[in-house]
């Protein structure tokens, strides 16, 4: 494992508040750690690798591009510099081979594991690949950072893991039976940390992200997600389509507050077993009120969208309601100074503007 003396950049996102600094400051200053982001050509994962790079680490990135971009890996690049970006070495590989992921692994310290098939509909569509992907890869992954002996395993895990347990809020040990196919891989992901704990004694964490979104998540495509997809469609003065009768509400998390669990999960001290956590903010807003809120962000941009939201039927496998009790997180992680959606609305949208623009002038 290679410790080098680092220093940390100053240009720091914005969202890493004062007090997550300075803990990762103590932690950090004078380590140089060798993280593996897998995914990192993803949303969540590209989000990962910068902050790591601005933190002044050493950090792999593993992906296929099956869903992420490599505009996504030079974006990152232009950000953080040249000088900066010759600590990232990247892998174009795939988490279903096994001798990808021991190579990948090889002289880790952390590994964030984000490298998978997201969205219910695909994993409805297509179960098999799904599957492939998300359980087989996770698995592959997993084994190859229990041989490696890597320091700590933090793994992306999902709120659809609570599939129809009707409470709300959501706590962690108290889940129903998965609704999709794609649940389903995301509980197995679980279960094998767990068995992973218990059999060799190789503890993880996994993060149960609920509704993450900000810069750099894909509004192109099938399966974009609702953000980038209504914020998208706003700005081409397309239809907002709304599956159901908006009243679907939702807990979503700004990528910032998902960056900082990953890095104060890797982070935190001993484990004695795997552990679980909720990554939002504990607030729940419907998707009608969701359109109110992207419609007046676009406004303060000089972008009036004058449309009413077009309904469509219900989708199969969604959760009706999701919002988190992030109060684990809160006590063990030390996960503080959250982005609410409106701040993180504020910071996502001028990327979505410069990113729409950008596309319209490459046509
Ligand atoms: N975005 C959310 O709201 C959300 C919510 C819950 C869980 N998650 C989980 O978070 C993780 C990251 O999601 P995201 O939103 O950044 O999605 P994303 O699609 O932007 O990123 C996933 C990345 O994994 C890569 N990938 C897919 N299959 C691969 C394979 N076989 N080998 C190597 N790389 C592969 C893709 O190319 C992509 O770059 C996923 O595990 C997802 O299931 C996301």
């Amino acid at each position: 494992m290679k410790r080098n003396e680092t220093t940390l950049n100053t240009n720091l996102p914005s969202w890493l508040n004062d007090e997550t600094q300075n803990e990762l400051r103590t932690f950090l200053q004078g380590n140089r750690f060798r993280w593996l982001v897998t995914g990192a050509a993803g949303f969540i994962g590209s989000n990962l690798v910068e902050t790591l790079l601005l933190l002044g680490q050493e950090v792999r990135g593993l992906d296929n591009f099956a869903t992420g971009h490599r505009r996504n890996l030079l974006e990152v690049r232009e950000r953080v510099g040249e000088a900066v970006w010759s600590r990232f070495d990247f892998h174009e590989a795939d988490i279903r081979d096994a001798h990808a992921c021991a190579k990948a692994v090889t002289g880790v310290d952390y590994v964030l594991h984000q490298a998978a098939l997201g969205s219910v509909p695909r994993s409805v569509k297509d179960p098999n690949t799904t599957n492939d992907v998300n359980v087989s890869g996770f698995l592959a992954m997993l084994d190859a950072s229990r041989v490696a002996s890597v320091r700590r395993f933090v793994y992306a895990a999902s709120s659809s893991t609570y599939g129809d347990e009707p409470n709300l809020p959501k706590r962690e040990e108290r889940i129903g039976n998965p609704l999709s196919p794609y649940a389903v891989t995301k509980l197995v992901n679980e279960l094998y940390a767990s068995v992973y704990s218990r059999t060799y004694g190789f503890h993880s964490i996994g993060l149960r992200y609920f509704n993450a979104f900000g810069p750099r998540q894909d509004p192109d495509g099938a399966y974009a997600a609702v953000i980038p997809k209504w914020i998208a469609a706003m700005l081409a003065g397309d239809d907002v389509q709304i599956n159901g009768d908006g009243e679907t509400s939702r807990d979503f998390c700004y990528v910032g507050n998902v960056v900082q669990a990953n890095l104060r999960a890797a982070l935190l001290g001993e484990l004695t077993a795997s552990k679980v956590y909720n990554v939002a903010v504990g607030g729940r807003t419907t998707l009608n009120d969701l359109f109110s809120i992207i419609q007046a962000g676009l406004a303060t941009h000089g972008i009036h969208y004058g449309k009413r939201p077009a309904y469509k039927p219900f989708r199969a496998g969604d959760v009706r309601h999701s919002q988190a009790d992030v109060s684990n997180a809160v006590r063990d992680l030390g996960f503080s100074g959250l982005f609410d959606l409106q701040r993180g609305m504020t910071e996502a949208l001028p990327w979505y503007l410069a990113f729409v623009t950008g596309e319209k002038a490459a046509v």
